[in-house]
């Protein structure tokens, strides 16, 4: 297919840590596999990690952390692929002061993490917007342009941006209901059977949890880390309950249907200890990395292919968000 007929499927992540299997899992594998049936635009978004990351070399360190990350998993850039870094594309920032002055507040007051924010503060009883910054308030209008900047068809993500999605085809509908179609309405995409991948503690696999399987772990330490994962005190011998284990729900996640039966069948029975079942996971999971780890490492070690390939990737970026900036700056009257 010639590259204007693919649909265009866009992402990003932020760089706020290494990746873990949750990501990879719930988003990072469903995003890499479209791209052979789309048009696939994925990108850093250090400036949503500034919403928290407030270190600079920190910051600088872990955008390369995850551009060598997106590239170790398989994102080849080409004619059909790009990755960029959001700070290169200064027409994303042009287009979120325009979004912005059609985004009803409330709409903002209403997104998931300011409300989390100032339902705590509540809580707790110091005012309602305390440590609140005005970056925290307008990242679903930053994160509306990343998608409507490109004209995306697909946005896959994990469950908990869905909303982020809803907001920013409100405010496309908004624009168009203005000025008439300029901006395409993007469709989010969900993995349906890997929404949420429980961490070491059983709760969702989040670094805010600190509970999290990072995937490029040398081999010791991923064993060890699996090790963590958090099981009842059942010995070996007795029959063991693979529903509500979290031990199980992560080999499931990794594992062959076959293999995850034969689990079933043997936790059912009893005469498998946990450690077993934990030393079979790590070992499948240093297979499963053992590549990309090596690739990532490479990456890192020397950084300038990184830094060729988001150079190259920006100057693409810019040229497709520069045609929707150009788009809106005649709709609005700012062109001459
Ligand atoms: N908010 C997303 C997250 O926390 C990251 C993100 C920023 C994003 N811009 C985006 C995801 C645009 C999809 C499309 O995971």
């Amino acid at each position: 297919m010639a590259s204007n007929d693919r649909p265009v499927s866009l992402t990003g992540i932020k760089p706020t840590g290494a990746a873990t299997l949750g990501n990879y899992l719930g988003m990072i594998r469903p995003a890499l596999g479209l791209a052979d049936q789309y048009r696939v635009l994925y990108f850093i978004a250090d400036y949503h990690a500034l919403t928290t990351v407030h270190d600079g070399p920190e910051l600088c360190e872990l955008t390369y952390d995850l551009a060598a990350t997106w590239l170790a998993l398989g994102l080849e850039p080409g004619e059909e692929a790009t990755l960029y870094r959001q700070s290169d594309v200064p027409e994303i920032f042009e287009i979120m002061w325009i979004l912005s002055c059609f985004t009803p507040k409330g709409l903002l007051n209403r997104a998931h993490a300011y409300k989390a924010a100032s339902d705590a503060n509540e809580q707790s009883g110091t005012t309602p917007d305390d440590g609140i910054s005005a970056g925290l308030f307008n990242y679903p209008v930053l994160m509306a342009s990343d998608i409507l900047a490109f004209d995306a068809d697909v946005v896959p993500v994990g469950l908990d941006q869905k909303q982020h999605i809803e907001i920013a085809r409100d405010i496309a509908e908004v624009i168009n209901q203005t000025y008439g179609p300029v901006l395409r309405l993007p469709e989010h995409r969900i993995e349906e059977n890997v929404q949420t991948i429980p961490g070491l503690d059983g709760r969702k696999m989040s670094k805010s949890y600190g509970n999290t399987i990072p995937l490029f772990l040398e081999p010791k330490k991923l064993r060890k880390t699996v090790r963590k994962i958090v099981t009842d005190s059942r010995p070996p011998e007795e029959p063991k309950d693979p529903e509500g284990d979290t031990l199980f729900a992560l080999f499931s996640a990794v594992a062959p249907v076959d293999d995850v039966e034969d689990l079933r069948r043997r936790y059912l029975e009893g005469g498998t200890g946990y450690g077993e079942v934990k030393d079979d996971l790590a070992d499948r999971l240093i297979a499963l990395f053992e590549e990309p780890r090596q690739r990532y490492d490479e990456l890192m070690a020397g950084r300038a292919t990184i830094d060729r390939i988001l150079d190259e990737g920006a100057e693409h970026a810019r040229s497709i968000a520069g045609r929707v900036r150009d788009r809106l700056r005649t709709a609005v009257g700012t062109a001459r």
